[in-house]
């Protein structure tokens, strides 16, 4: 295991790092910070408000849109962290794939052949997504008087692959997977390529002002573990290895960020996933964080509420989310829910369930 999982930066002023960065480096907080995968999007009007005038490309290719997007549910309900609007699928375009959103994404021409991959381009650092810069600029500047950190996101290069080897969402991804057992070298090249690419997209956001970064593996769950070793954690290690020491800026001069790392549907991956070099393990509800806490010694856990349950009542929601709470205690917790916040959603419940966190003592409920 890297030790770099266990240092606290900065060394001083820790007491002034906001409480999500704190918990993020591995400290036992008070309170577990919270924030919500997709926190901007459909459920709330005045995402629907901009998405009635723009498409999803404007609104993740305009600074102004996306950092306006990104400052919607910090604004609403006072989140412990801000997450920058945009897409995993964001730096593919610029590698020569042409993509759709119908909502979610839909490769013209799905990638299939050794020759296709050969011809896909690695952009520079400058070239992927200028215009996400401008808008971690823009959100910065915006969250500077509530002290917000911002985190940066992409998408991990096998869940990257699945999209553009499948041409869009599905239940099983079979041309994924039947490519995986008869194009290895393709695949290899494929995910070579991804990888580069990562690194230059998730560079870019921190050298810009992101202050965490997460990557997001959302279907390394269809594989086993075997599949997983070989096609996707020497390349999430490398992605985070190249994002180790690199310096952002925030309030209290320069601080490294830490690296969050997600994995849907994953438990049978957790032995192998915990050797990824990162501060933080984001999860999903399949299993309950105190079990899962043996897997991940001396890290951060994320996660893990069902999104389902704010769907639910409020008495529900504050028992479901009392018992993640209970479950987060044996360790550094940042509250989250296991998967993106859906669309159906009342905001109300979401204002509830910050309400339930804020209002759990983590210190008075060890002692209990
Ligand atoms: O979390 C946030 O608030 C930041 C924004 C964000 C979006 N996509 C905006 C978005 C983040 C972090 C993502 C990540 C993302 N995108 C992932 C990984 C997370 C996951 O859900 O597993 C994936 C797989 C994608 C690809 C993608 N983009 C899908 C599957 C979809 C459809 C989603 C759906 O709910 O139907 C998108 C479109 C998308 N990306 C939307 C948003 C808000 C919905 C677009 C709309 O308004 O119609």
């Amino acid at each position: 295991m890297e030790p770099a999982a266990r240092k606290l930066k900065p060394a001083t002023g820790q007491a002034r790092l906001p409480l999500f960065l704190r918990a993020a480096w591995g400290q036992d907080t008070p309170r577990a910070p919270i924030w919500v995968m997709r926190q901007a999007g459909r459920y709330l009007p005045e995402y629907r408000e901009i998405k009635s005038k723009a498409s999803f490309w404007e609104m993740c290719r305009t600074p102004e849109l996306a950092a306006e997007i990104t400052l919607q549910p910090i604004r609403r309900f006072g989140l412990d962290a801000a997450i920058i609007f945009n897409d995993i699928m964001t730096p593919l375009p610029p590698m020569g794939v042409e993509i759709e959103f119908s909502p979610g994404p839909v490769i013209q021409k799905p990638l299939r052949s050794l020759k296709e991959i050969e011809a896909l381009t690695v952009p520079s650092q400058a070239e992927i997504a200028p215009f996400l810069e401008a808008a971690i600029k823009l959100a910065r500047h915006e969250l500077e008087p509530t002290g917000t950190p911002l985190i940066g996101f992409g998408g991990a290069p096998l869940t990257l692959a699945t999209y553009l080897v499948q041409g869009s969402g599905s239940k099983d991804f079979e041309h994924f997977r039947v490519f995986l057992r008869t194009e290895p070298k393709a695949a290899h090249l494929l995910l070579e390529k991804l990888t580069e690419l990562s690194i230059r997209y998730l560079k870019a956001q921190i050298e810009a002002g992101a202050q965490a970064v997460q990557l997001f593996d959302s279907w390394a769950g269809l594989h086993d573990q075997r599949t997983y070793r070989e096609f996707a954690l020497p390349y999430n290690r490398r992605v985070f290895e190249a994002l180790s020491g690199l310096e952002t800026t925030s309030p209290n001069g320069l601080s490294e960020a830490p690296r969050i790392y997600l994995a849907v549907g994953s438990s049978h991956l957790y032995p192998v996933i915990q050797e990824l070099p990162c501060e933080v393990f984001s999860l999903d509800w399949r299993m309950e964080l105190g079990q899962i806490r043996s897997f991940f010694p001396g890290r951060t856990l994320q996660g893990n509420l069902d999104p389902t349950v704010l769907l639910a009542s409020l008495p529900v929601i504050t028992e479901e989310a009392e018992r993640v709470l209970q479950g987060g205690l044996g360790g550094p917790h940042i509250f989250n829910l296991g998967h993106g916040i859906l669309r159906e959603t009342p905001p109300e419940h979401l204002a509830h369930l910050i309400r339930v966190v804020r209002a759990f003592d983590r210190q008075q409920a060890n002692q209990r």
